[in-house]
This record gives structure tokens, C-alpha cells and sequence, in this order.
């Protein structure tokens, strides 16, 4: 069922187990339409398999998840949400533009508007002269930001961005988010993940995520005004231990 909502995303209880194993703990996560959130925590802290879970590539174990205001998962909501995944979805076998005309022709866009848009996200990503180049060719950053034009092409309103600008080098980095800010304005809402502390800070929010549940989240500042630090960086090392058995405290004590 479909609900008339402010939220793009809200999640309650949201868990997924592998054998036993919870990658995602009674999470609990709302996003705002035309916000934009990132999601941060170290290896294996969960980030991804939320998304999955977010995206419908993969089954909740437990909980309930708004997506758009419909429950997921759900196999109608893909025109609606671009996914880009950490692994970079795109198809070694094709060149660059015929991955995206490939991505267009999926979401049913037609050839001449694919043609108009191909032109723009060619130039943002900075791919034109690499326009017939086989994928498999393209060095991993290059091969990211195909991915990130590909999950731009059908212009969603959600955007889910696993590590969009891994590899990536500074200045494209800097000019990614400038993009960013730019689609949040046209009402997209954004769901990203980085290990990039200095970008983080240009979210409106953030959850510090760590054992599948979000151990801190709000905008940046008053992230480092609570934990009393005066970086991300920092404050999410205050949370973490805070967040810590006195065990774990403990442990932590004598292997120092
Ligand atoms: N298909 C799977 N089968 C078994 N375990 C899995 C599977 N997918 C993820 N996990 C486990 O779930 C945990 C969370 O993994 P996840 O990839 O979500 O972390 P992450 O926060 O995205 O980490 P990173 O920053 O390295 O990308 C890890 O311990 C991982 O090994
Ligand atoms: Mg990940």
C-alpha cells in the first residue's frame, strides 16, 4: 500500500541476519524528502546490507521498511530509485555509452532523450573522450563514475549511492558533490555512504552506524557539538565508545 508522506525513507525495526548473524540490528532510520543523509561506520558495520534491503535486492529478516511511501520490497519502485552499488554496476563487455543507453532503455526512456542526457552525465563525470571505449578498459575510479551516471540516467527521485566516490580523485570529488546539492534542489532525496569524513560533512545528516545499528545520528555540527570533538572523525570514535559494553571498555583498556 502506498502512503502519502514527507518521508523518502523510514525503516522501523529493520534487521537482516546471515546464518545467525545480524548484519543489520532493529534499525531504525527516517529520511526526509529532498534531504540528504549519509551513512557512516566502519567495514562490516552494515551500510550496505541496509541499502540492499532498501533497494529490494535483498529480503528483511525482520521489520518494515517505507520506501516512497510503499512497503518494500516492492518491484514497481525501481523507476523511482537509482541504486549504485559499492561492487559498480556496469557491463565490463560494454563500451560507455552503450552501458548507458542500456540503463536508458530499461527504464523505457527514449532514444533521443537518452542521447540529450548521455551528453550531460558524459560531460559531469568526465567521460567524453572515453564515449566508445570498451568498460573493461576503464581504470576503477573511471569505471565508478560510469556506474554513477548510469543510476543518474532515469533521473530518480531517491538515490541510493554505496560509496559513490571511492577512487575517485579530489577534484571530480569535489565537483560530484556540487552535483549533488544541485539534484537535491529538484527535490531528490539522497541516501549515501562514505569513508570520506571530510565529504560527510556536507550531509544534512548523518547516522554513525556500527553492528547494524545506528549508534548517533544528526547534522554534522551538532554531531561534534554533543560528542564535545572537533571532527567527524573524532566524534564517531566519542559515539562508538560510548556506545561500548563496560566489558568491551574494559577489554579495550588492557590490550592498550
Ligand atoms: N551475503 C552475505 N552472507 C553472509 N554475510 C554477509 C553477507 N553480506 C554481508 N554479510 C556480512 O554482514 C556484515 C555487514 O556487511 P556490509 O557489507 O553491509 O558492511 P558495510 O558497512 O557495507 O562495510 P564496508 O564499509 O566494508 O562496505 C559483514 O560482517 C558481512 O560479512
Ligand atoms: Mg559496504
Amino acid at each position: 500500500m502506498e502512503l502519502e508522506t514527507e518521508y523518502a525513507i523510514q525503516t522501523s525495526s529493520l534487521s537482516k541476519e546471515f546464518s545467525g548473524f545480524k548484519a543489520v540490528d532493529n534499525l531504525n532510520l527516517s529520511v526526509k524528502k529532498g534531504e540528504i543523509y549519509g551513512l557512516l561506520g566502519p567495514n562490516g558495520a552494515g551500510k550496505t546490507t541496509l541499502i540492499k534491503m532498501l533497494c529490494s535486492v535483498i529480503t528483511p529478516s525482520a521489520g518494515k521498511a517505507h520506501i516512497l511511501g510503499k512497503s518494500i520490497p516492492d518491484g514497481n519502485i525501481s523507476s523511482q530509485i537509482g541504486y549504485m552499488p559499492q561492487e559498480t554496476g556496469v557491463y565490463l563487455g560494454l563500451t560507455v555509452e552503450q552501458n548507458l543507453k542500456f540503463y536508458g532503455r530499461i527504464f523505457g526512456i527514449e532514444n533521443d532523450e537518452i542521447m540529450k542526457r548521455e551528453d550531460k552525465l558524459l560531460k559531469f563525470v568526465d567521460l567524453v573522450n572515453w564515449k566508445h571505449e570498451m568498460a573493461e578498459n576503464l581504470s576503477g575510479g573511471m569505471k565508478h563514475r560510469l556506474s554513477l551516471a548510469c543510476t543518474l540516467l532515469h533521473q530518480p527521485q531517491l538515490l541510493f549511492l554505496d560509496e559513490p566516490t571511492v577512487g575517485v580523485d579530489p577534484e571530480l570529488r569535489v565537483s560530484f558533490w556540487d552535483y549533488f546539492q544541485d539534484i537535491l534542489k529538484q527535490d531528490t532525496t539522497i541516501l549515501i555512504t562514505t569513508h570520506y569524513m571530510d565529504e560527510a560533512r556536507h550531509c544534512d545528516r548523518i547516522g554513525f552506524m556500527q553492528h547494524g545499528h545506528l549508534i548517533a545520528e544528526d547534522s554534522p555540527r551538532v554531531l561534534m557539538e554533543k560528542s564535545g570533538k572537533d571532527s567527524l572523525e573524532d566524534a564517531f570514535l566519542e559515539f562508538s565508545n560510548r556506545d561500548k559494553s563496560p566489558a568491551e571498555k574494559s577489554q579495550g583498556g588492557v590490550s592498550q
